[in-house]
């Protein structure tokens, strides 16, 4: 762990009724005021976020959409636009597999997102990850190195900026991708944006992990030079479990503070 304040995420992916949202939300914000060391943020679905937003208010916890249009507004049925999250969102997710792989979002379609949601003043957590596929080839490195590099065309602000890495054969899997080898692509990630951003601007910049991380394992991950934190899945939708993931990095990061 580093200077770096560590970030625990929970993506709470297309679960939770605003009523379920908002009981968990406040769970989430009871257990976790004694951790002010670590950034927490919660990802209900759209429909959950007014409720949740309002659980949280005066905690510890911070709110993120889970995707956004590029675009502003007009004929985009189905779509919601960063001013639509005014009051409601600090932070969107883009460019999850999930949605790169269902609906075809390209590294230009999360970039001009990442623009937008910035020009919002707003955080984009950007995720990026290989394939089963991809991992199958060999290495992995030059994959992810060009999607990140892809996904942050016409990115400037290197403040406003967190990433995920979530290889995603390890996303729902119960087989997370070891310390060694997350820290050994986050660290690839770290000296690419060393070459976008600059060494100290990328020596800012928050990445997580993700894929399969629950209070058992998430230790050796946050223990890693580069990896500040992790974007959780299906362990962000108990409570308990997830307040406990943010215990165990709020012990870590004191033991090194
Ligand atoms: P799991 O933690 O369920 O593997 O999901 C990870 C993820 O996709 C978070 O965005």
């Amino acid at each position: 762990m580093s200077s770096r304040k560590p970030v625990i995420a929970g993506n709470w992916k297309m679960n939770t009724t605003p009523a379920e949202g908002q009981t968990l939300a406040k769970a989430i914000a009871d257990g976790t005021r004694e951790s002010p060391n670590v950034e927490v943020i919660v990802s209900p679905p759209f429909t959950g976020l007014s409720d949740v937003s309002q659980a949280v208010a005066g905690s510890n916890v911070q709110v993120s959409a889970q995707n956004v249009s590029s675009e502003q507004s007009g004929a985009f049925t189905g779509d919601v636009s960063v001013s639509m999250l005014e009051g409601l969102a600090s932070h969107v997710i883009i460019g999850h597999s999930e949605r790169r792989g269902l609906s075809c979002e390209t590294d230009g379609v999360v970039a001009a997102k990442a623009v937008a949601v910035q020009a919002a003043g707003m955080t984009p957590i950007l995720c990026i990850g290989e394939t089963e596929d991809i991992r199958k080839l060999g290495n992995p490195v030059e994959s992810v190195r060009s999607q990140l590099r892809d996904s942050l065309v016409g990115v400037s602000d290197w403040e406003s900026l967190i990433i995920a890495y979530e290889p995603v054969w390890a996303i729902g899997t119960g087989a997370a991708a070891s310390p060694q080898q997350a820290q050994a692509i986050i660290g690839e990630i770290r000296q690419e944006l060393e070459q976008l951003a600059g060494p100290e601007a990328a020596s800012k910049i928050r990445i997580l992990y993700g894929g399969s991380v629950n209070s058992n394992n998430i230790g050796p991950f946050v223990d890693q030079p580069d990896i500040d934190g992790a974007l959780v899945g299906g362990a962000s939708l108990q409570a308990d479990e997830f307040v406990r993931i943010v215990e165990m990095t709020a012990r870590l990061e004191n033991k090194t503070a």
